[in-house]
């Protein structure tokens, strides 16, 4: 069965590499180099140059992604218009679209989570450093997975924030308590130290761009980064 359509839990340990850290010359091989060395999903780091301070990739990098490779793509979209676009990723191949809570993504979030699920693709919510867990509450029945930034979004590389580690505990308790499916996904500074923190805390899924696209061995990078 395609890697793309297997049914992934929260109890899985997922590991996704940020195609941001790859070398964007060699995107199909990066992305083969990625899989072969144990990552299970690939994140794709879609920047608009106004919910996040960089301009990155758009709909046709998701599209190469996923026509020379078969992956689960996660496609983490910091835009101010997600809803605007979404059609595109859908198209492009996407697994999993995630979007951002905060006010500066323009857009109505319990329509817009609809509308993707609407299209076939699993729903994922974001939420910076910054923002408060009560944000993200009234939403987590309509989600399939929830990411808690631990870098403030726009750039790979930067240093872990630990105290996010209490809103991961919050999204894990409050899973059990209302019954819920989602996943738990950490994105930024992630590492094999930073990574078992995320673990701990109740997080399965890890990406990590430069702990494991700039490592010497990437195999051992991403098995570290798992635990
Ligand atoms: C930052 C992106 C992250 C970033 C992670 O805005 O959302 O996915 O690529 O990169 P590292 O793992 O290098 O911190
Ligand atoms: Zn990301």
């Amino acid at each position: 069965m395609p890697i793309s359509v297997k049914n992934w839990t929260y109890e899985d340990v997922i590991v996704a590499p940020s195609l941001l850290a790859a070398d964007f010359g060699r995107v199909a091989e990066e992305t083969s180099r990625a899989i072969n060395a144990g990552g299970d999903w690939m994140h794709l780091d879609i920047m608009d140059g106004n919910f996040v301070d960089n301009i990155s990739f758009g709909p046709a990098m998701v599209e190469t992604v996923h026509a020379t490779n078969d992956v689960f793509l996660d496609v983490h979209l910091m835009i101010k218009r997600p809803n605007h676009y979404l059609s595109r990723f859908v198209a492009a191949g996407a697994d999993m679209i995630t979007v951002h809570i905060e006010p500066e993504a323009d857009h109505e979030v319990g329509a817009t989570l609809a509308a993707i699920r609407a299209q076939g693709v699993q729903a994922g919510l974001a939420l910076n450093p910054a923002t408060p867990f009560s944000a993200v509450e009234p939403y987590l029945a309509q989600i399939d997975m929830l990411l808690c930034m631990t870098v403030v979004p726009g750039f790979g590389g930067q240093a872990f924030m630990p105290e996010i580690m209490e809103k991961v505990a919050q999204a894990a308790t409050l899973r059990q308590e209302k019954g819920l499916a989602y996943h738990i996904e950490v994105d930024g500074g992630v590492d094999a130290e930073t990574g078992a923190v995320c673990r701990e805390a109740g997080a399965n899924v890890l990406v990590a761009g430069s702990s494991t696209f700039r490592a010497p061995d990437m195999a051992v990078a991403v098995a570290a980064v798992r635990g």
